[in-house]
């Protein structure tokens, strides 16, 4: 168990929470606020105890510049609504003006850094970007569960230099997270889906060596099919993943676990809310067409195994769900996870986008605020962002 930060005395120090407010955006509109509200709970105990907080985060890959499209102005603004409590923005994470910003912070005040990553030092980890971003505070919180696989300045280079913690959110999902990779209670239930098989080659043999059904969806599934020999038209299929997915069967075979690809599919010529569709099985793909959604067969056979489970992890939509559409296989797999009485877990901005937009986010035992961080905590690998936090 990592230190955590009731044992930091806050009261009136410079504390550098760093949290993962990378939220989905249109423009400046926040399309998904769930990483905004996991922190909430954390900033406000923070100011009851009468730190001076320094808040800071990453937002999306601007590359070391100073990009106003990347600007954390829009996260500022909406944590400041859900505070009800004004939360200003400093002009970058370090420089001279920073620093006044946060030296001018009272106990019980936020300050929130601009965006990390309009520095690239950032990302190389570099020690003396580390060094002035410690600079700016006496102690260091990690609530940023979802960069905890990134070794950066403000996720390992901070904590390098000063009395660190994990933070109330880091701590929940390592708890939840380890509920699922040690002694899950059985059947254990997996549903992956999303667009490329071989982002995921690593967790997918990992889940399926340890669970008993791994459903797959999306794209994904299309490179399974395709490598099964189904020819799927126009349909997105990745090209040289067979010894992927054969690799994944074989440690399926091995363990015992069963693979469930979909039967049938939703099909139009393009990802086009004004195409035609229509419900074809996977063997009957017309050469004009793509696979846009699983089919009701196939979303009656998942949420029906979906059901019998006790341990459910869900990662990835299971077609294009941005169009209505084509969103009833994603929102009947919500639906089955939502209605499950087992342990359920989604994670990932897309699955949680669609289980927030059903209204059923709290009839799901845990929100997992980490993509790539959460598949990295499941296939093993260890995090530097929570490695270089002490233990208790
Ligand atoms: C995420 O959304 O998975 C995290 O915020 C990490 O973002 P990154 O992949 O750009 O490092």
């Amino acid at each position: 168990m990592k230190r955590d930060i009731d044992s930091l005395d806050v009261h009136d120090r410079r504390v550098f929470l760093r949290v993962d407010a990378n939220v989905p955006l249109s423009g400046s509109e926040i399309r998904d606020d769930t990483r905004l509200r996991a922190i909430i709970p954390t900033i406000t105990k923070l100011r009851s105890r009468g730190a001076r907080v320094i808040l800071a985060s990453h937002l999306g890959r601007p590359a070391g510049r100073h990009d106003p499209a990347f600007s954390l102005a829009p996260i500022a603004k909406r944590l400041s609504t859900l505070i009800d409590f004004e939360i200003p923005l400093a002009p970058d994470s370090v420089g001279r003006p920073t620093a006044n910003a946060v030296a001018d912070l009272k106990s019980g005040e936020v300050l929130l850094l601009e965006n990390l990553r309009f520095h690239i030092a950032e990302e190389q980890n570099d020690p003396e970007h580390g060094a002035e971003l410690a600079d700016l505070a006496d102690q260091y919180i990690n609530d940023a569960f979802g960069s905890a696989h990134r070794a950066h300045a403000s996720t390992v280079g901070i904590p390098q230099r000063l009395p660190s913690a994990a933070g109330p959110l880091l701590a929940k999902e390592i708890t939840a997270l380890e509920r699922l990779t040690k002694e899950p209670e059985r059947p254990f239930v997996a549903i992956v889906g999303g667009a490329k098989t071989s982002d995921k080659i690593a967790v997918l043999k990992q889940l399926a060596a340890v669970t008993d059904v791994l459903i797959l969806g999306g794209g994904l599934a299309n490179t399974f099919l395709a490598n099964n020999g189904e020819t799927l038209g126009q349909s997105l299929v990745e090209a040289n993943q067979a010894s992927t997915t054969n690799a994944v069967y074989a440690v399926a075979a091995q363990s015992g676990c069963r693979i469930l690809l979909p039967s049938d599919a939703v099909v139009a010529r393009a990802p086009d809310p004004h195409e035609t569709s229509s419900v074809v099985g996977v063997n009957n793909i017309p050469s004009t067409s793509m696979v846009l959604d699983i089919g009701p067969e196939a979303s009656e056979q998942f949420s029906t195994t979906i059901k019998s489970a006790r341990t459910v992890i869900w990662n990835g939509p299971v077609g294009v769900y941005e169009h209505p559409a084509f969103a009833n296989g994603s929102l009947r797999i919500a639906q089955a996870l939502a209605d499950s009485s087992a342990f359920t877990v989604v994670a990932g901005g897309d699955a949680l986008a669609v289980i927030n937009s059903t209204g059923d986010a709290d009839r799901i035992s845990h929100l997992c605020t980490g993509g790539g961080a959460a598949l990295e905590f499941i296939e093993g690998r260890s995090l530097p962002g929570i490695d270089i936090l002490p233990d208790a």
